[in-house]
C-alpha cells in the first residue's frame, strides 16, 4: 500500500498522516476547515523540526516527508489511495455523510477505515455500498508514540482485508490486536476499573485522590495513578468514554459512570487542560501528600486489579480478542507495566478470585461479580 488518505486533520488525524508518511507513504490529509488545515501541517513541519533536533530524523527525510504529504479540503484527492483511514468528529451521521461521499471517489480496491472510539464498526459500515472493504483502525493518542493499534473487523468484513491491514500496520512498527466490534474495544473496556474503582474507594471515603495514586504507582508500578491520569485525560472525554461504554452494555453496573467525576467535569474541573481538575495545578501550589500506610495502600492496588483482572478475563470469556493480544493491548495501549492475564498468573488465580469474591459478598453488588472463566480457571487448578 503505497497511498493512504486520512479523513480529519485533528489530534488523531494528524497524528496518524505523521505515522504513515514516516513509515514510507504518499499521504493526502482531507479536512473540512481550512484553517485547522493549516494549522495542523504547521504543527506537524514543527514536530519533523523537532525530531530533526533530537536527530532521530535527517533534512532528507523531512524533505521526503514534506514531497509524500498533501494537505486538501477536496476529497477528489483520495482517487488514487489504497487505504483511507477517517478520524473524524465522533458523530454516525458526520461519519455516513463522509463515507457515502468517497465511496464514489475511491478505488474499487481502496480499503475504508475508521479510527472510532466508541461507534461500532456495523454500525458505520451501514451505508457503505461495499461494507466488506471496511474495518476498524484504532489507534491511541499521541499516535505516532502509542504502539497499539487496534484492528477491528465488523460482521461484514472481508477476512482478508483485515489480514491486509493487520499486515500493513504491522509494517508501520505497531503492534496489532484483533477484536471484535464490541463496544469499547480491548483498552477502552478492559481499562474501566482503573478509573471508576478508584473513583468507587473514594466515595466511599476509603482515601483520598493522592492515597489511591501513590497505592497504584507505588504496589503496581502504574505510571501514573488514576486521578492524575484522569486530570491528564480530562475528565470531560474520559467521563464520556465511561458513559458511552455503561450505556452500550445495556447499563451492566460494571461500567457505573461516577456522580464525582461528572461533577468535575460539570464543574469545569476538567484536569490539566484547565488548570484543576482532582489536583489544583496552579503555580505554587503544593501536590497534596498520601497517606502512606502500607496495609491501606495495598488493599487499594489489591482491589482495583482485582477488577481489572476481571475485566480482562471478561474480555477473553467474550471472544473479544485473544489472551496474547488483550495482554498486548494493555501494555502497549495504556502502558500498563504488565499484561493482566499474566498478572494474574503472577499473583495467583486464586488470590483474585477470593478478592473478588471478598468484594461481592461485602456489597452484593452485581459489579463486583467473579468472570465465570476466572472460577472455572480456580476449580479446574
Ligand atoms: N483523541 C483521542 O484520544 C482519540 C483516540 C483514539 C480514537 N479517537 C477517535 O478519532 C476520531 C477523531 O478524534 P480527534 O480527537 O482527532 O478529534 P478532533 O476534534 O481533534 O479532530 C477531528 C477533525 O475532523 C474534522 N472534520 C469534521 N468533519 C469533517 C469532514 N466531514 N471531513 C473532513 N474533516 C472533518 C474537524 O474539523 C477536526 O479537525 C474520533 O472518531 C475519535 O473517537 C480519538
Amino acid at each position: 500500500m503505497n497511498n493512504v488518505g486520512v479523513i480529519g486533520a485533528g489530534t488523531m488525524g494528524i497524528g496518524i498522516a505523521q505515522v504513515a508518511v514516516q513509515n514510507g507513504k504518499k499521504v493526502v490529509v482531507v479536512e473540512v476547515n481550512e484553517e485547522v488545515l493549516n494549522k495542523s501541517k504547521a504543527g506537524l513541519f514543527k514536530t519533523f523540526d523537532k525530531l530533526l533536533e533530537k536527530q532521530k530524523i535527517t533534512i532528507e527525510d523531512i524533505s521526503n516527508y514534506k514531497n509524500n504529504l498533501l494537505f486538501t479540503t477536496d476529497y477528489n484527492e483520495l482517487k488514487d489511495a489504497d487505504l483511507v483511514i477517517e478520524a473524524i468528529i465522533e458523530s454516525l451521521s458526520v461519519k455516513h455523510a463522509v463515507f457515502q461521499s468517497i465511496e464514489s471517489v475511491v478505488r474499487p480496491n481502496c480499503i475504508l477505515a475508521s479510527n472510532t472510539s466508541s461507534l461500532s464498526i456495523a454500525s458505520i459500515s451501514a451505508v457503505l455500498l461495499r461494507p466488506d472493504r471496511f474495518l476498524g483502525i484504532h489507534f491511541f493518542n499521541p499516535a505516532p508514540l502509542m504502539a497499539l493499534v487496534e484492528v477491528i473487523p465488523g460482521v461484514q468484513t472481508d477476512i482478508k482485508v483485515t489480514e491486509l491491514i493487520k499486515n500493513e500496520i504491522l509494517s508501520w512498527n505497531k503492534k496489532t490486536v484483533l477484536v471484535k466490534d464490541t463496544p469499547g474495544f480491548i483498552v477502552n473496556r478492559v481499562a474501566r476499573p482503573f478509573y471508576g474503582e478508584a473513583l468507587r474507594i473514594y466515595e466511599e471515603g476509603i482515601a483520598d485522590f493522592a492515597t489511591i495514586d501513590w497505592a497504584m504507582t507505588h504496589f503496581g508500578g502504574f505510571r501514573m495513578g488514576p486521578f492524575t491520569l484522569m486530570d491528564y485525560i480530562g475528565n470531560d472525554i474520559n467521563y464520556t468514554v465511561t458513559e458511552s461504554v455503561f450505556e452500550a452494555f445495556y447499563y451492566d453496573p460494571r461500567f457505573k459512570p461516577s456522580f464525582t467525576q461528572k461533577r468535575h467535569k460539570e464543574a469545569g474541573l476538567l484536569g490539566r487542560k484547565s488548570g484543576k481538575g482532582f489536583y489544583d495545578y496552579s503555580e505554587g501550589v503544593d501536590a497534596p501528600l498520601p497517606n502512606k500506610d502500607e496495609a491501606l495502600g495495598q488493599a487499594i492496588f489489591n482491589r482495583i486489579l482485582a477488577m481489572l483482572i476481571n475485566e480482562a478475563f471478561d474480555a477473553q470469556f467474550m471472544s473479544v480478542a485473544s489472551r496474547e493480544d488483550i495482554d498486548i493491548a494493555m501494555k502497549f495501549g495504556v502502558n500498563y507495566p504488565k499484561g493482566l492475564l499474566e498478572w494474574a498468573d503472577e499473583i495467583g488465580l486464586e488470590q483474585v478470585l477470593v478478592t473478588l469474591q471478598n468484594l461481592f459478598e461485602e456489597y452484593g453488588e452485581d459489579r463486583y461479580r467473579p468472570n465465570p472463566l476466572l472460577k472455572r480457571m480456580v476449580y479446574s487448578n
